[in-house]
């Protein structure tokens, strides 16, 4: 019993390790050939998901794979042979030639050494043909026309007997179950074909049908139906298998599963758990996917391109020039991202002001919402931009109540950026000029003018003396006083004009600044002193109180420059009658006479009469008394006359004689 039991087990063991899974006697099943118990022989292999490759793309050698044992076709030697069915999976590569094809055989033995590759499949060759000596009979799947051989087509199914020339055969195709209509099917596309062959021994017919993996029964009509006697063919004990020989092609034959029956209908073969095939070079395209692929290509393609696009954009947009010694100036530098945001990408809507460097734009800081004001400067020279930048970051520093905070910088290829805070009120010369037409409403009262004069001296004399550097602003007028919430003037766009210094020779006389506001000497040596910038702020102080420019635009007036004007006034005595008329004499004497005396006093042709800006500060704050520019004075009548005429009155070089008379002359001394 035991010895019975280990027997059966042993048996089990052996039939699974066959892969062969042996129902009876004379039946069996491979669902893919991988450590199956077949016997192979040439070019044959199996590869390693179990495929049974036949050829393995080897040219004109052969390839045989059997059933290893011989299996018994007859019940005696004199029986007749008996009905059996065979059934397998196929697939045929073509190269880049046609290929080829193959057979399924019943042989009388596995030795086919004197067969031929080629059209002899590696079964047949040309002597024997159709001996009755050989006992082979075979299906063959071909897929080249070989004239000698009568072959009628380049993809088709042969039953053959002894020989390599059919004695029946077929395109390769299936008739319709319903409609009964033939469709060929392509040998070599590559993909798996069924295939059944069946023999019944009382009419000794022979069945072959294929039809594709994809489909699920199989055809009831075969594709070649013949009436052979195979019992004068197959031998007793015969071996099943397969045999190929591709051509010159290199062309692959795959066999994917492979089921037989004695007496009984082939099992049936699980075509889900076949191997997998190859894939197949070029790949077969369908329809929808030879539209789609390249539509989606295109797409992808497209999107991509657009991605990319906007990406440098992006890039490109908030791209900024940065240099290795701008790191110590980091804290001071905004990012161009954020001043493009807070100006809604430099929108006209945002621009508060065109000037002689650049425009103005408001903003607001995305992150601390803060109001600011940005001047975008176009500028190209690298030179002197370091120097620049440092005294820009050092301004930064500069912190007074009367002065426009500069809070940072920016810089990208040609421009310069500079963020300043936000004044509400704008600037000085629209409250004084928008309304120049009717002149009838002051928008600015005597107390808050008087206030504004005060403020920007205050300023100045910070600017001057009261920091750790003499700073000069080099471009006091009114369109530069800002004002603020509550109306305090504020000096603004300090140091911009040194950015154009640096990038001039040094050896010419350029003089930067605002015409009228520029003292005479600048002409003359260039330099740039505290008393030019007091020059320019008595101008200022002139413009305020009479709500004039300091030149008039129209040329049709006597006296286009407001100091003159001014000066002959004083001359006649009658100094308060060029006081803002829109004032309508609704002002502070006292304060307007101090005012109006300190204006000419500043704007005084020579630098040694000027005073500096703390005695301005002491004369604003009557701490002091102005000095008087006496009545008779010529001089100023003379030199505004002589500037006047284009002269330069240091040409004529007596300005010692001229310094020491009338005035007072106070000499700052710096610092
Ligand atoms: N910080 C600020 N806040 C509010 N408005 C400002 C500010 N800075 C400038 N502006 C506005 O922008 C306008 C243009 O200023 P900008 O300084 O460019 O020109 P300008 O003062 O007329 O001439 P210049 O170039 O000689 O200084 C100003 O007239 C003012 O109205
Ligand atoms: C393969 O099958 C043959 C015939 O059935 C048998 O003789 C042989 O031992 C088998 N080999 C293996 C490895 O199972
Ligand atoms: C089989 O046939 C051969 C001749 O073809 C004959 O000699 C032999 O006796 C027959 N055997 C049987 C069992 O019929
Ligand atoms: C058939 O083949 C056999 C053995 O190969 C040979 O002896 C015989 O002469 C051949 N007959 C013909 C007709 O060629
Ligand atoms: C069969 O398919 C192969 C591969 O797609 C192709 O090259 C060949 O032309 C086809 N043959 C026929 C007869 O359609
Ligand atoms: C072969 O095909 C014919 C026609 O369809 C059919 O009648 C017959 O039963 C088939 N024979 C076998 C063995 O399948
Ligand atoms: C087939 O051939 C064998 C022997 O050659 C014969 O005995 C048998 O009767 C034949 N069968 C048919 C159906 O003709
Ligand atoms: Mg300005």
């Amino acid at each position: 019993m035991p010895s019975l039991l280990i027997l059966s087990l042993l048996l089990s063991t052996a039939v699974l390790n066959l892969a062969a899974l042996a129902t009876g006697e004379d039946e069996f099943v491979f669902t893919g050939f991988k450590g199956a118990n077949i016997t192979i022989d040439g070019v044959a292999t199996v590869t390693s998901n179990g495929l049974l490759d036949l050829t393995n793309a080897h040219e004109r050698l052969k390839g045989h794979a059997f059933y290893p044992a011989p299996l018994r076709f007859r019940e005696s030697p004199n029986g007749t042979v008996k009905s059996f069915s065979v059934s397998f999976v196929l697939a045929i590569y073509p190269n880049y030639r046609p290929s080829q094809g193959m057979t399924f055989f019943i042989a009388k033995s596995m030795d086919f050494s004197s067969a031929l590759p080629v059209q002899y499949f590696g079964v047949f060759n040309s002597v024997n043909q159709g001996n009755s000596s050989n006992h082979i009979f075979a299906v063959e799947f071909d897929t080249v026309v070989n004239m000698d051989l009568r072959d009628i087509d380049a993809n088709h199914v042969g039953v053959n007997i002894n020989s390599a020339i059919s004695k029946k055969s077929s395109t390769a195709g299936l008739y319709d179950d319903r409609t009964g209509s033939f469709s060929t099917l392509n040998l070599t596309g590559g993909e798996g074909l069924r295939v059944w062959v069946d023999y019944e021994r009382e009419s000794t017919r022979i069945n072959v049908t294929i039809s594709p993996v994809s489909m699920a029964a199989k055809p009831a009509r075969p594709l070649i139906s013949a009436i052979y006697n195979l019992s004068t063919v197959i031998t007793e004990d015969a071996y099943l298998g397969f045999g190929s020989a591709a051509g010159k092609d290199g062309s692959r034959h795959y066999i994917l599963g492979w089921s037989f029956g004695m007496n009984s209908p082939a099992p049936s073969i699980d075509i889900s758990k076949l191997p997998r095939l190859p894939r197949l070079s070029p790949k077969p395209r369908s329809k929808v996917l030879e539209i789609v692929l390249p539509v989606a290509t295109a797409a992808f393609v497209l999107v991509l391109g657009i991605i990319i696009f906007l990406f440098v954009r992006r890039h490109r947009r908030y791209a900024e020039l940065k240099e290795d010694w701008e790191v110590e100036f980091g804290p001071h530098r905004f990012p161009y991202k954020d001043l493009y945001y807070a100006t809604q990408g430099f929108k006209n809507k945002n621009l508060l002001g065109v000037g002689g460097f650049g425009r103005v734009y408001k903003g607001v800081l995305p992150k601390s919402k803060l109001e600011i004001a940005v001047k975008r400067v176009s500028h190209e020279s690298k030179q002197g931009m370091k120097e620049f930048i440092a005294e820009v970051v050092s301004i930064g520093r500069l912190q007074h109540r009367n002065l426009v905070q500069l809070l940072g910088y920016c810089r990208r290829r040609g421009q310069l950026f500079l963020v300043y805070e936000y004044m509400p009120n704008g600037s000085l010369d629209k409250h004084l000029y928008h309304q120049e037409m009717s002149k009838l409403e002051p928008t600015l009262n005597w107390a808050q003018r008087f206030q504004i004069i005060r403020g920007i001296a205050s300023g100045l004399l910070y600017l001057h003396e009261e920091w750790e550097k003499i700073v000069i602003h080099r471009d006091v007028k009114a369109s530069n006083v800002l004002l603020d919430g509550e109306m305090n003037a504020r000096l603004g766009d300090f140091g911009l004009a040194r950015l154009y210094d640096h990038g001039i020779d040094p050896q010419s006389t350029h003089v930067v600044g605002t015409i009228g506001y520029l003292a005479p000497e600048l002409a003359c040596t260039g330099k740039v002193t505290p008393l030019t910038d007091v020059f320019a702020f008595g101008i200022f102080i002139l413009e305020v109180v009479c709500g004039q420019r300091p030149i008039k635009q129209d040329t049709s007036e006597k006296q286009p420059m407001l100091v003159d004007r001014v000066l002959e006034h004083w001359n006649n005595g009658s100094l308060l009658d060029t006081v803002d008329i829109r004032l309508h004499g609704d002002y502070d004497v006292n304060e307007a006479y101090l005012a109006l005396k300190l204006g000419l006093l500043c704007s005084h042709p020579f630098m040694d009469a000027r005073p500096s800006m703390r005695q301005v500060m002491q004369y604003l704050d009557g701490d002091r008394t102005t000095p008087e520019p006496s009545p008779t004075d010529t001089t100023f009548e003379m030199l505004a006359a002589m500037q006047n005429e284009g002269f330069d009155p240091y040409v004529m070089s007596y300005p010692s004689s001229l310094a020491s008379h009338g005035t007072s002359s106070i000499v700052s001394g710096g610092r």
